[in-house]
């Protein structure tokens, strides 16, 4: 029987030939938001390496909505012909899907890249002003966000929208907003920051949904629209799972096709625990209570444990960072422990094990002593 990892899925109009997922990147490597050849080597061995999806990295719809100063943006000409550039040769690599994941940091954003310590940016160092649902900074010397009024939300939604018709320019598959990790849309959902008065307080749902709604408007039906969510804030009086199953049910309303559970990220002092597959019961959840495809993220880097997940039920996808980071070519790896045949680039096809045994000796498949 074929591995569940290596059958298609169907996201909307859009067809995954597998069920592997290059989780969404940040890396902190673009120049005023626009892609660098950094991007196009990094993306490009990603792409040709198999996934059955490639996601981009968390790309700010505005400026002021990156992370740091060298997160990718979506926000001018510049930075869509940059990433056009990248993502037409990422197409003449492979024939899968890619998608992007459009966000804003709103209180986490301004800030050095976590490999420079992933401060906040000090006073000489172009700071800007950052926005949250409630002036409460993400921790202690944190910067503190200006209080968003509600003309400022329309306008977040708008921006989304423009992003999205650039990605949706530049040829996309699909979008994943980000509304997960404690950034901007995850902290009008989660009480720890968002203690607004009003309706977007009331209801916290509210804004992320207007933003939800607006982007389904514009992007095509034929493609796919996701989003990332959060399934536990690891903190006393924050999110849990029943709040995922919640905004999921929601967003499935609203006409999305999936979601991918993460969780974590909202406050420092987080109490998380974290070990293989942590994140998994957060999207079995979401499974058994939404009819929407779940994709489980987080600490999953073994073929056979990706196999369980889906085998079992618990998620429709699998998405995986850390382990691509490691290992590009994780999906040939784990198609020859299944037996599966997957199209390799004919310049790299000779790696495959059947057509050189003597890879399996130099390297025992799942082994990294031996690499
Ligand atoms: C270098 C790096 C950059 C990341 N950037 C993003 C990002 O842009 N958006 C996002 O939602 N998650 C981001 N994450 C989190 C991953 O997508 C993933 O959810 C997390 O690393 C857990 O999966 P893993 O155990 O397979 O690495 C990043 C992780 C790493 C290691």
């Amino acid at each position: 029987m074929t591995a569940k990892l290596f059958t298609p899925i169907q996201l909307g109009g859009v067809t995954l030939p597998n069920r592997i997922v290059v989780s969404p990147m940040c890396q902190y490597s673009a120049d005023d938001g626009a892609m660098t050849d950094w991007h196009l080597i990094h993306l490009g061995q990603l792409a040709e390496s198999g996934p059955g999806m490639l996601v981009v990295e968390a790309t700010g719809v505005t400026r002021e909505g990156r992370i740091t100063h060298g997160c990718t943006g979506l926000y001018s000409d510049g930075n869509e012909a940059a990433m056009a550039r990248v993502i037409q040769a990422c197409r003449r690599l492979s024939r899968n899907p890619i998608g992007i994941q459009l966000a804003h940091a709103g209180r986490k954003a301004s800030t050095h890249p976590p490999f420079a310590g992933g401060k906040p940016l000090g006073a000489g160092e172009s700071p800007w002003q950052t926005v949250a649902p409630s002036p409460i900074p993400f921790n202690d010397g944190w910067h503190v966000p200006h209080e968003m009024q509600v003309g400022e939300i329309r306008q977040l939604a708008a921006d989304f929208v423009q992003a999205t018709l650039r990605a949706r320019r530049i040829g996309f598959d699909a979008v994943e907003l980000h509304s997960a990790h404690g950034y901007l849309l995850h902290q009008f959902l989660s009480p720890l920051s968002n203690q607004r008065k009003d309706e977007y307080g009331k209801n916290r749902m509210k804004a992320p949904l207007e933003i939800a709604q607006a982007v389904r408007e514009v992007w095509p039906k034929e493609r796919a629209l996701g989003a990332r969510i959060s399934g536990n804030d690891w903190m006393e009086g924050g999110l849990g799972a029943d709040d995922a199953v919640a905004y999921a049910k929601e967003l499935k309303r609203v006409g999305y096709d999936y979601v991918c559970v993460s969780s974590g990220a909202m406050s420092p002092l987080a109490k998380m625990k974290v070990e293989p597959g942590y994140q998994v019961g957060f999207a079995s959840k979401v499974k058994q209570n939404v009819p929407i495809a779940v994709r489980a993220v987080g600490m999953i880097a073994d073929p056979q444990q990706a196999e369980d997940i889906l085998a079992s039920g618990k998620a429709d996808m699998i998405a995986m960072a850390r382990a691509f980071l490691d290992n590009p070519r994780w999906v040939w790896h784990a198609a020859e422990r299944f037996g599966v045949q997957v199209d390799y680039p004919p310049q790299y096809a000779r790696t495959r094990h059947d057509l050189w045994p003597g890879a399996a000796l130099a390297r025992p498949l799942g082994s990294k002593a031996a690499a």
